[in-house]
């Protein structure tokens, strides 16, 4: 009787040794893997409807008729639309009372006509314009299309916030949207808390985001915005322009694998197989009808 619990005893502390035993790397990788719970992957949907409602005609998010997509958040109240889908984006302005937030989205574009944008070598990054960014380091650069085209929008996206906030004392602005709408909401995220007061707080988050700017740029992002940028599997966007042409992303990606698994990746431009840079090593291993989703189950567009 006796021997056997020495011997259960000493089974369990070979046990408990051989657990503690795991090579570190092992260990690591298990406790930083981060697989978000089916709680915070539903908390995405109002945004990833927001996102997909900018595609929508800006005639109809201004009356909030634009079909499925305005009725996934039914209680939105808008204020302002804009854009003409050609030289700029269409966007929307609004409340969301059940969220508590004003809604900042940005249109974005199909796979076809961004790939030619994102893999022009001859891609100019600049400066940020001190008129729209005052006091932003010069060493900060982003990709010149961009730029030019968040800067479009920007004074009317800015009024439309202004009031926003005031009709409904709101104190707390979300900034979404897909592809080149991601884009402009990563520098609407940098442009509008320049030129608010510093009680408004902002949250954004992004689908098929491709990078915006260079490190400069993602480390000053890291520091001043709160951003979850959302890649689809294999979606090729997000790995474009290359990391050799000095572009680079900011941290918070959420990649959501090939089983359908949203994980948080730590860091800048993380390597790891379960996130973009891994699942999607070049463009010849992307997959174009990625890009559009299904986010949990939402396809951008209208
Ligand atoms: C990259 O993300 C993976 C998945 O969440 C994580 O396990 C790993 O620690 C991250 N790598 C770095 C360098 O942060
Ligand atoms: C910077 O933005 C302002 C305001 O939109 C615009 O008037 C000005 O032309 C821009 N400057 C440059 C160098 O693009």
């Amino acid at each position: 009787m006796g021997s056997r619990w020495i011997f259960l005893a000493q089974a369990l502390i070979v046990l408990f040794a051989g657990v503690q035993a795991l090579p570190a790397p092992l260990l690591e990788a298990r406790q930083s893997t981060s697989t978000l719970s089916t709680a915070q992957v539903a908390a995405f949907k109002p945004f990833t409807f927001y996102a997909s409602t900018a595609a929508c005609n800006p005639s109809t998010t201004l009356t909030w008729t634009c079909g499925a997509n305005c009725n996934a958040n039914p209680t939105f109240q808008p204020v302002a639309s804009g854009g003409d889908g050609d030289r700029t984006q269409f966007w929307f302005v609004g409340y969301d009372p059940t969220l508590k937030t004003v809604i900042v989205s940005h249109q974005g574009t199909d796979t076809s006509k961004i790939m030619p944008i994102l893999t022009d070598v001859n891609i100019i990054q600049n400066p940020l314009n001190a008129t729209l960014f005052p006091g932003i380091s010069s060493s900060v650069e982003v990709h010149s299309g961009f730029a030019g085209t968040q800067s479009r929008s920007a004074p009317d996206v800015l009024a439309a916030v202004q009031t926003a906030l005031s009709r409904h004392s709101a104190n707390h602005v979300t900034l979404t949207g897909h592809s080149l709408g991601a884009a402009i909401a990563l520098l609407d995220a940098v442009f509008l808390p320049l030129h608010l007061p510093s009680t408004v707080t902002f949250k954004s988050v992004t689908y098929g985001m491709p990078r915006v700017g260079n490190q400069a740029f993602a480390d000053y992002v890291d520091a001043h915005v709160t951003l979850s940028h959302v890649n689809n599997k294999k979606d090729p966007v997000p790995i474009l322009p290359g990391r050799f042409l000095g572009f680079h992303h900011p941290s918070g990606e959420v990649h959501i694998t090939d089983a359908n698994g949203w994980v948080a990746c730590a860091g800048q431009d993380n390597t790891s197989d379960l996130c973009t840079i891994g699942a999607v090593p070049n463009i010849f291993e992307g997959e174009d009808s990625d890009h559009s989703g299904p986010y949990d189950g939402v396809r951008m567009g209208c």
